[in-house]
């Protein structure tokens, strides 16, 4: 089967925080890794989204020409990336040529169908900036709370949503100017409305096998009645829109950015296109399976404005056939924010702990029937429990005994006996489990089968006892690590979609040949004799460390967030 792959694209400004990372990039990653270790073909298809206000404000912020900003912001995002482990087959710019003509070609293909409406819209002017201005670009006095910060769209102390026409002693926050007036402006509308029934068939057809999160925001989103949706702004920075009369227009950011999915992919192929067919990831039918992930508050764009777009071409592109939307992750009882500094960011993470120990506590508490919260404590106790106490412990202890008692080699010694069956059939059982929960996308469930699989593994070695058996029966303690250092490899390229370094590190230390390290797909009586007598290993230290008390404390502290 091919599977492509998208995780909502990460805005450029700014490092993104473990509750975006959860959301959208690792779940994506773990899958696509999954399925490449199962022998699909995967494209994995991610971008930064640059456009918009608040790249604008960003760089406005950071001192550098906006499309400077977004080239070093990719850069840092890309990087981090990579040493998250994030296995994209390309990560693209939605500022792109080739998202820019794509962009363009979906409006132009909209309008050929006629839905594309125009309309003309009172939008804020700034007579001394000599630019329109965008909804954030407007600040002042709200109507209902008095507060002097209130922004063109909503009032941070009150909450409450505004229109810029709203704001009492309104301002430009470009230039501090109040010389504003509201002046035309024409803008295109995509038709909902007219799209609507096909969206709500395409809906229903997978009412039964999405998450409920994602269902029923769409449903929610098409019982309240679609309304057009403007897709141009009044700003420079942006694709532009090529049509007379709107020459200093660009399209909405939301209007480019899920088209980037298709952008990247033309990007990916454009580096190489004797050997790399994007059309054929995009309109290959039901030969490509393509599931996409993101946080709820981007299930909307995902379900009922993109898919219209995608409809309304009357083109044969690809619309997702499973739409993975999580919950939220919060952090220590708030929200994340970027803003304000609160949470653990991608790059502070890096700096505590290795990338793999975020990436299993992010999958195994992943928001999916609700809302998770990181908490510094528990998130201590499940590394210390899982990682350290039960896998980390697992293999080290095997590889200890096995290299001091037994030599530098996997011992041949007897037969495998009962408890080995027993194990066989246990693991055959779990694993079969595991692979059901992945493929079904159903990460928690995953993380919890899989930690099963270690417990299970330090179980047989506790049962089986080589320690005690090595004083009366050496061969019986031989057989016994035999097992053990192959169940090792095993839980090895089991956790790798999650752990990939570590996985790595583990098949490195046992010098399992490249061919030995593909899913486990025989029975495990086969599986777990892969690494035969004679085969030598070594020791590669402590795979896990434990995190201390003070640590924790000192974390917590540090990462309480500070005011804006
Ligand atoms: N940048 C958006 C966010 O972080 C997500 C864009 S997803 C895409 O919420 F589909 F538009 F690409
Ligand atoms: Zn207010």
């Amino acid at each position: 089967m091919r599977h492509l792959i998208t995780s909502a694209l990460p805005y450029i400004n700014g490092v993104k925080h473990l509750g975006n990372l959860v959301g959208s990039m690792l779940p994506a990653d773990v899958y696509a890794r999954y399925l490449r270790a199962r022998g699909h073909e995967v494209l994995a298809i991610c971008a930064t989204d640059e456009h918009g206000t608040p790249a604008e404000l960003s760089a406005l912020e950071a001192g550098l020409p906006v499309d400077e900003y977004c080239t070093k912001m990719h850069e840092v995002q890309a990087d981090l990336g990579r040493r998250f482990s994030l296995s994209f087959d390309h990560f693209g710019r939605s500022s792109s040529p080739q998202n820019r003509e794509l962009t363009q070609h979906f409006a132009a293909r909209l309008a050929e169908h006629g839905f594309l409406i125009e309309r003309v819209t009172k939008q804020v002017y700034s007579i001394d900036d000599n630019r329109f201005l965008a909804d954030r670009y407007v600040a002042g006095t709200c109507p209902h709370c008095g507060s002097d910060k209130a922004r063109g769209d909503q009032c941070d102390s009150c909450t409450r949503v505004l229109d810029p026409a709203d704001l009492i002693k309104p301002y430009s926050t470009l230039s501090g100017s109040t010389r504003l007036e509201l002046r035309d402006s024409k803008h295109l509308f995509i038709d909902l409305p007219a799209l609507g029934a096909e969206v709500r068939a395409w809906i229903d057809s997978h009412r039964d096998d999405w998450p409920t999160v994602t269902t029923s925001i769409a449903y929610k989103w098409l019982d309240e009645g679609l309304q057009a949706r403007g897709i141009t702004r009044d700003l420079k920075w942006g694709v532009p829109v090529d049509r007379p009369g709107y020459e200093d227009k660009v399209f909405y950011v939301w209007f480019d950015a899920p088209i980037e999915y298709l952008g990247a992919t033309k990007e990916w192929a454009d580096q190489d296109p004797a050997h790399r067919d994007w059309k054929g990831w995009w309109q290959g039918g039901d030969a490509v399976r393509y599931t996409q992930f993101m946080a709820k508050d981007n299930v909307p764009f995902h379900t009922i404005i993109f898919p219209s777009t995608i409809f309304g071409s009357r083109e044969p592109w690809k619309q997702p056939d499973y739409v993975k939307g999580v919950n939220w992750l919060t952090y220590e009882g708030g929200k994340f924010s970027t803003r304000e500094h609160r949470g653990i960011f991608m790059n502070d993470a890096l700096e505590l702990l290795p990338s793999d120990v975020w990436r299993y506590w992010l999958m195994a508490n992943t928001p999916e029937s609700s809302d998770a919260d990181f908490l510094w404590d528990q998130f201590a106790a499940q590394i210390n429990k899982d990682l350290v106490g039960v896998y980390g412990n697992f293999v080290n202890r095997v590889v200890k005994f096995a290299l001091s008692k037994l030599g530098p080699d996997v011992p041949a010694g007897g037969a495998p006996g009962e408890r080995e069956a027993k194990l066989y059939a246990d693991l055959d059982g779990r694993v079969a489990e595991l692979c059901r929960h992945l493929d079904e996308v159903a990460f928690r469930k995953a993380m919890q089968e899989l930690r099963a699989i270690w417990v299970e593994a330090n179980t047989y070695l506790a049962d089986a006892a080589p320690w005690s058996a090595i004083k009366t029966d050496r061969d019986r303690a031989a057989c016994v690590v035999r097992t053990a250092l192959n169940l090792a490899r095993v839980l090895a390229i089991l956790s790798a979609p999650v752990m990939p370094v570590t996985s790595h590190k583990i098949l490195d230390d046992l010098q399992v040949p490249a061919d030995a390290r593909g899913w486990p797909t025989r029975p495990m009586a086969e599986e777990l004799a892969v690494l035969p007598a004679g085969h030598a290993f070594v020791d590669g230290g402590l795979l896990f460390a434990k995190i201390e008390d003070a640590q924790v404390a000192e974390w917590a502290a540090r990462f309480a967030g500070k005011p804006a």
